[in-house]
């Protein structure tokens, strides 16, 4: 596994890290085996952790601080989030920081955070949304910078809104900020645009998210794909989303098998799609979502693997797609 650094911290995070959106509330997670599969990801390497207080309302958090407290030897990377107050994903730029973030919530969830994980700190605090409307307001950095000064986290960070990335620019730019998390995989490249360019020269680490379009790019997911009563990817996944998804994955697919016959590789959807986001320098790591053991492994392999050569990488960034927020996309 590679290391990369972590924007101005002075961390060297593993360049693949772990999501744990889907442990914390995704149907048919089940805890021992999430256990099982971090611990695999300790072993080969992986050191970054990404959780959020609203990952099973703590549960997530749980797991992470069992998995910490199992490897007090290796120094491993904490990153949680704090919701907001009026629980509204995404952040609605005609919402106010009394709303979203006001201190005193911070401060509580912050509290509520170390005790679900039984840490006494975590090393990266991020805000789960954002609307850089918000920067009028300052409030909401002194009490980070407090609580930093407490010891209670170590560095800041913002979740920037699904397919928004030019919504956060401004807070980078204020060079108040540690880190920025965004979708950027495949299909979502427009990140290259203007927010990575400010992180590069504010020297803000960016941390890739659903690098799998949650799922699409794995190429798992037909037309029929349903899942449990309750779990959100019901409502994501509705047709308008789901069938151009899956069009443009075919044609993904296709790419993929021309590139292994000629080349005689054997390179698989979910690493190329890894392979992709580790091809961009501005990365500093990436977090899949993976519950399952056998994923674990063949992500981080993916690392090893490294870049994507030049030819296939240019071909897939004609595959980028620009897509805008939906009511289904929340
Ligand atoms: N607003 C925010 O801040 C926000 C929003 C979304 C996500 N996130 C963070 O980003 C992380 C990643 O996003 P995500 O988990 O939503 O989506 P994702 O990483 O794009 O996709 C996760 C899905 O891919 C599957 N998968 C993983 N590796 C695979 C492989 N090698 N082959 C086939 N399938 C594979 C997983 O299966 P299994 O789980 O069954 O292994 C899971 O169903 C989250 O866990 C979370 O930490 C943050």
């Amino acid at each position: 596994m590679r290391n990369r650094q972590f924007g101005r911290t002075g961390w060297e995070v593993s360049e693949m890290g772990y999501g744990m959106w889907g442990m914390g509330g995704w149907s048919n997670s089940v805890d021992h085996e999430s256990l099982e599969s971090l611990q695999a990801a300790v072993s080969r390497g992986c050191n970054f952790y990404d959780t959020a207080y609203v990952y099973g309302d703590g549960r997530s958090e749980n797991l992470l601080g069992q998995t910490v407290r199992a490897n007090r030897d290796k120094r491993l990377f904490t990153a949680t989030k704090v919701p907001p107050r009026n629980k509204q994903w995404p952040a609605r730029p005609d919402s106010t920081l009394e709303e979203s973030y006001p201190p005193d919530h911070v401060e509580e969830f912050v509290h509520r955070s170390l005790e679900n994980a039984r840490l006494e700190s975590f090393d990266l605090m991020q805000f789960h949304t954002w609307d850089d409307g918000w920067l009028r307001d300052d409030r909401w950095l002194y009490k980070l910078d407090d609580l930093r000064s407490q010891r209670l986290i170590h560095a800041i960070g913002l979740s920037l809104n699904r397919w928004e990335p030019w919504n956060g620019v401004r807070a980078v730019r204020t060079g108040q900020i540690d880190a920025v998390q965004v979708i950027y995989n495949i299909f979502d490249q427009n990140p290259e645009d203007e927010l990575f360019p400010a992180c590069e020269e504010m020297n803000v680490a960016v941390i890739a998210r659903v690098p799998f379009d949650e799922g699409t790019l794995t190429g798992t997911l037909s037309k029929d794909s349903k899942w449990p009563e309750g779990d959100w990817r019901n409502t994501y996944f509705v047709p308008e989303n789901l069938i151009p998804s899956l069009e443009r994955v075919d044609k993904l697919k296709e790419l993929l098998r021309d590139w292994n016959q000629e080349h005689s590789e054997e390179m698989t959807l979910p690493e190329m799609a890894l392979r992709f986001i580790l091809t961009n320098p501005n990365v500093s790591t990436i977090i899949p979502g993976m519950r399952k053991l056998s994923h674990v492994e063949s992500n981080i392999a993916a690392s090893d693997a490294g870049p994507l050569p030049t030819q296939l990488y240019g071909e897939l960034k004609h595959h980028r797609w620009v897509r805008k927020p939906a009511p289904w996309s929340d």
